[in-house]
């Protein structure tokens, strides 16, 4: 954890939106939590860290902050009282403190309604304004055009591609790289 994570605490942030609400993962969002992420649609896209098939010890270990810390800004997106996706950032250490990497995933159900593009515009913001960030960035892979326009549609400029940068499923991918960024905290975030 670092030092700026490491005087906050998040867990008491309720962050409203159109028709959800980000807020912290609790230990009762186990059941919804694995019938969301247990959709091969939603891995593509993300992390290895996701797996697939995603099962009940899967998001046990989430929950418990087994697979990334929680004590960053990981919030449940919730939908009619049910946690029905994730955002999230992590900032970086040392010298990376400034900056976080971010990410999110919703389940298909919910997919192309404008809701993650609505969750980022609530997030991305409040994030930068909460960790003191100078950047917010996002690595997506070439092919998650949906993903792209989501943070085209915030303000991320697309700083570049990151060539062959991951291999999922044993496949190699580009990454392209978006980021909103300021120079000085007291611009907008
Ligand atoms: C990426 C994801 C979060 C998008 O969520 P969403 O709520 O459906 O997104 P929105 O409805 O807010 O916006 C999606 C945008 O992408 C567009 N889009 C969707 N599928 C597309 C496709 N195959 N090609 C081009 N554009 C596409 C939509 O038309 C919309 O843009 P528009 O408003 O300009 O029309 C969702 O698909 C998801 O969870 N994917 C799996 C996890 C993932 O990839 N996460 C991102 C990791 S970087």
């Amino acid at each position: 954890m670092n030092v700026a994570a490491a005087i906050r605490d998040f867990s008491q942030v309720r962050l409203p939106g159109e028709g959800f609400v980000l807020r912290p993962w609790r230990l009762d969002d186990l059941d919804a939590l694995v019938r969301h992420a247990d959709d091969a649609r939603i891995v593509r896209g993300l992390s290895t860290r996701f797996p697939h098939p995603y099962t009940r010890e899967d998001g046990e270990r989430f929950l418990a902050g087994d697979v990334v810390d929680l004590s960053d800004p990981v919030f449940a997106i919730e939908v009619d009282g049910e946690a029905c996706g994730g955002i999230g950032a992590h900032p970086g250490r040392g010298e990376r403190s400034h900056s976080a990497e971010f990410g999110y995933w919703l389940t298909p159900s919910l997919w192309g309604r404008g809701l993650m593009t609505k969750a980022v515009a609530v997030f991305a913001p409040w994030a930068m304004q909460s960790l003191s960030l100078h950047r917010l960035q996002a690595g997506v892979f070439a092919f998650n055009t949906a993903s792209a326009r989501v943070l085209q549609k915030n303000g991320f400029e697309e700083e570049g591609v990151a060539r062959c940068a991951v291999m999922k499923f044993g496949e190699v991918h580009d990454l392209r790289v978006f980021a909103r960024a300021r120079r000085s905290l007291s611009d907008a975030p």
